[in-house]
């Protein structure tokens, strides 16, 4: 992978191991960003940070000059950390806090995603306080099926985001921050699911999200100056899956927004697209190292692993299906079948139900494709499991992106007793320095 030998990694960094190919994601964000510009000068592409997000990733995000989509109070300061230009951020969520919006003021992070009355009046709020005037888009729900998992599903009007198209909310809420004085309507924001396979349902939305922009321009001589008709483009994660390519993509949506700006006779708004499982998923991989085997006859082959619904909770979440190769043997001839189990204490911790391999030994190192998006971003620490490293592999060299979390990282917000607290502070005096419980 990007020249990097994945066995060899999994001996130097141990395992389980997230492993990204920085190669892919720019390649990715490359295809994304030049492809919507080329299609139509006024695009722009947001990397969706809940995919997976780590100062390193804001930074390729911020090179590959991408938007920058957040969704918390962390994942903002975690951008801000790295340098990510704040002008550049948009901030989603349907429920931020006040501390939230305070800190996206702050930073005066580009546009604010509204997603509720209340946060019209909180972020309202905050601009007075903080004299400043905030861009925000409001979040529509255009009432349109994604077909994917229903999850993932977002765009419907039985849905905890966005305000409904067809009840007539959206034009609600288009009055009441209009009303607000340090608050400035830039446009409005959709995103109808994630992992789409096929195009139409995002076509739907795009229209809608016209229709309206054409309906406000009569009713009310308001010019939209910015649609952001948000993420959702589905990425391979097993043979018989087909996604859409980044071209195809670009064409059907950027194609369906010019054509449906032309019918309404609108000038069209500058655009966002904003994809996150697209420019990462495909680009990681995790390495696990395989332990005890238990063989049922007639039944089933368990295969145990080192991480699991921890590092990648999707299986269990989603039935999300995954494929695996052996990394150190990747040669050899699939000729069994098994079950690729976790580590964890839960009979649902299953990464793959049916893994076809070649016969597998303790040691053998697994490595399941395609867990490079919402894997390292939903990891728990259930059980009390560390959660792993993130390096990155770039034209032959690796690099440790996110560091393994150790034992001490585990216990490190645990508020101790008085007595328990003195003799851990006793014995750290005496320690010897020795590692022995670092990971
Ligand atoms: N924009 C907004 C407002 C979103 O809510 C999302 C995803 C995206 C963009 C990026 O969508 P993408 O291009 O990655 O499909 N945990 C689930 C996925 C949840 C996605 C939530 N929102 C999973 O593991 O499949």
């Amino acid at each position: 992978m990007a020249g990097c030998d994945l066995a060899r990694l999994a001996r130097k960094h141990g395992t389980p191991l997230y492993v990204m190919n920085e190669d892919l994601i720019r390649h990715n964000a490359r295809s994304l960003v030049s492809g919507a510009s080329f299609r139509y000068a006024q695009c722009d592409v947001a990397y969706a940070g809940k995919a997976f997000l780590c100062g390193w990733m804001c930074e390729i995000a911020a090179q590959e000059g991408m938007h920058l989509d957040v969704v918390s109070g962390g994942e903002l300061h975690t951008a801000v950390r790295a340098g990510f230009p704040p002008e550049r951020i948009i901030f989603h969520g349907n429920n931020k806090s006040m501390q939230e919006i305070l800190y996206g003021v702050e930073c005066g992070v580009g546009r604010f995603a509204i997603d509720s009355y209340l946060e019209i009046q909180m972020l309202s709020d905050a601009a007075r306080r903080a004299s400043r005037q905030v861009d925000v888009l409001i979040r529509i729900a255009p009432g349109v099926e994604a077909h994917t998992h229903r999850y993932m599903e977002t765009g419907m009007l039985d849905s905890k985001f966005g305000f409904g198209l067809e009840n007539g909310e959206a034009s609600r809420a288009f009055r009441c921050v209009r009303e607000q004085k340090h608050l400035r309507v830039r446009g409005f924001h959709c995103h109808i699911g994630s992992q789409i396979l096929e195009t139409t349902g995002l076509e739907i939305a795009t229209r809608r999200m016209i229709d309206f922009a054409a309906s406000l321009a009569g009713d009310e001589g308001y010019r939209t100056e910015e649609l952001d008709l948000g993420g959702g483009l589905g990425v391979r994660y097993t043979q018989e899956d087909d996604p859409p390519s980044i071209d195809e993509y670009l064409d059907s949506v950027i194609g369906t927004f010019l054509k449906e700006c032309g019918r309404q006779r609108i000038a069209p708004p500058r655009l966002l697209l904003e994809p996150g499982r697209a420019v990462v998923a495909e680009a990681g991989v995790t390495l696990y190292t395989i332990g005890a085997i238990k063989d049922i006859p007639g039944v089933r082959k368990y295969v145990s692993v080192d991480g699991g619904m921890t590092d990648n909770p999707r299986p269990a979440l989603y039935g999300a299906v995954y494929e695996a190769v052996l990394a150190n043997r990747p040669g050899d001839p699939a000729t069994d079948t098994v079950a690729v189990a976790g580590k964890s204490c839960e009979s649902g911790d299953i990464l793959i139900q049916e893994a076809h391999l070649p016969p597998v030994e303790p040691g053998d190192i697994l490595c399941v494709l395609t867990t490079g998006a919402y894997g390292y971003s939903m990891a728990s620490n259930y059980n009390r499991l560390p959660r792993p490293a993130v390096v990155a592999l770039s034209d032959g060299r690796s690099r440790v992106v996110v560091r393994r979390e150790t034992y001490e990282d585990v216990v490190s917000k645990d508020v101790l007793g008085k007595k328990t607290a003195k003799r851990l502070l006793a014995a750290a005096r005496e320690d010897d320095g020795s590692t022995r419980w670092q990971s």
